[in-house]
């Protein structure tokens, strides 16, 4: 077989993964854009997967239904812990120790946590039915929950997509979203708020109940929750817009843009919470340190914790005026951004090769496209 012959039945492999949710042989040697054009097989074979759709829309909503489908998971583990278990999120039994330290943070984080895991199912299923409905390809992780999950009391103990037990989180967006003056798409970068949550592997859950004391090493596991959901929200806050510049079908710009604006709103009650995360040593970890984000180094007119609306900085050119806004949104490359940020996060430690290739799959897919009458 050529390579050209091979790269093309690894696509087909993928593609009848995608459709029927079977681990596709081979799935894990990863081809890699020999997608001829005018190849008339090759062509039949685009239309299948897209139907109805223009093909970079339909790439666009598989790489968003994946990334939904991976939000769902990570915030059912949540939810069965430290939200609320019931028929519209079921799953799980709660913690009782758990859920109050993450009430430290507000009153409501149950609730929170409930309504953000409902919404993400609703996102996932919507973007799916919708692909199914126009003839297109869908996206089944199903063969990849395999992933052990916390065996604390509360968990359902079911497999799992994601890991929250390995986690290194980026907590830079604090400062972002509070410069007047830089923007992450002209190059710039930004503080941490909490380093050492940046830094080594920090279980944002339960692991086992020996986690549940004592009262300090939960209320850092809490506080490592916090941070996450806001990293998480923050990340599908910049995808949605950064995707949306690239999509044709105005039907396709709605959706896009309708969900898009969930995920911002996920983020502003995340941010909000996340500064009220009590400043500690973890007794378990001394590495893990939580700041008085109210003091220097942070802290001041410019860092405080209640400054959670977007600062005004600079947008598109220098010259033009300071404006708030959602950073980044730059579309060169934001599917492939967000798989590595989540990656690099430890979300799929465990995860197996065949689920990175089709992974890294749709999101090329996704930056591959281009709207309609540009190039
Ligand atoms: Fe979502
Ligand atoms: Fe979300």
């Amino acid at each position: 077989m050529n390579s050209f012959s091979r790269e093309s039945k690894n696509k087909k492999n993928r593609r009848e993964f995608l459709r029927n949710g079977m681990v596709a042989a081979g799935a894990a040697t990863l081809g890699t854009g020999l997608l001829a054009s005018g190849a008339p097989a090759l062509a039949q074979q685009e239309k299948e997967k897209s139907g109805q759709l223009p093909k970079g829309d339909a790439a666009i909503l598989r790489f968003l239904a994946a990334a939904e489908i991976i939000e769902t998971d990570l915030w059912v583990q949540y939810n069965e812990l430290g939200g609320i278990q019931d028929n519209e999120v079921p799953g799980g039994s709660g913690s009782p120790l758990y859920t109050a330290a993450l009430q430290v943070l507000d009153g409501d984080m149950n609730q929170y946590i409930h309504d953000n895991t409902e919404d993400e199912f609703t996102h996932e299923t919507f973007i799916n039915a919708y692909l199914a409905s126009k003839g297109a390809d869908t996206v089944n992780l199903e063969p990849f929950r395999t992933l052990p999950g916390s065996t604390a009391t509360g968990s359902s103990g079911k497999p799992r997509l994601t890991n929250l037990m390995k986690l290194t989180v980026d907590t830079s967006w604090w400062t972002r979203y509070r410069s007047r003056t830089q923007n992450p798409d002209f190059g710039d970068t930004f503080p941490q708020a909490v380093p050492s949550l940046a830094a080594g592997q920090h279980p944002a859950i339960p692991r086992t109940d020996a986690d549940l004391s004592p009262s300090n090493h939960l209320q850092a596991i809490a506080n490592t929750a916090g941070f996450h959901f806001a990293t998480i929200e923050q990340g599908g806050t910049s995808l949605y817009p950064s995707l949306a510049q690239r999509v044709s079908s105005s039907e396709v710009l709605q959706i896009v843009l309708s969900i898009g604006g969930t995920e911002a709103i996920h983020f502003q009650t995340w941010h909000d919470k996340a500064g009220n995360a009590p400043p500690l040593t973890d007794p378990s970890d001394s590495t893990l340190v939580f700041p008085d984000l109210n003091a220097p180094p942070l802290g001041g007119e410019d860092f405080q914790t209640n400054l959670i609306m977007p600062e005004p900085t600079v947008f598109l050119s220098k010259s033009l005026p300071a404006c708030s806004i959602i950073r980044p949104t730059n579309t060169t490359g934001a599917a492939t951004g967000a798989l590595n940020f989540l990656t690099a996060m430890g979300l799929f430690i465990g995860q197996s090769a065949p689920f990175f290739a089709l992974l890294r799959e749709l999101a090329e897919e996704a930056d591959a496209a281009r709207r309609e009458g540009e190039r």
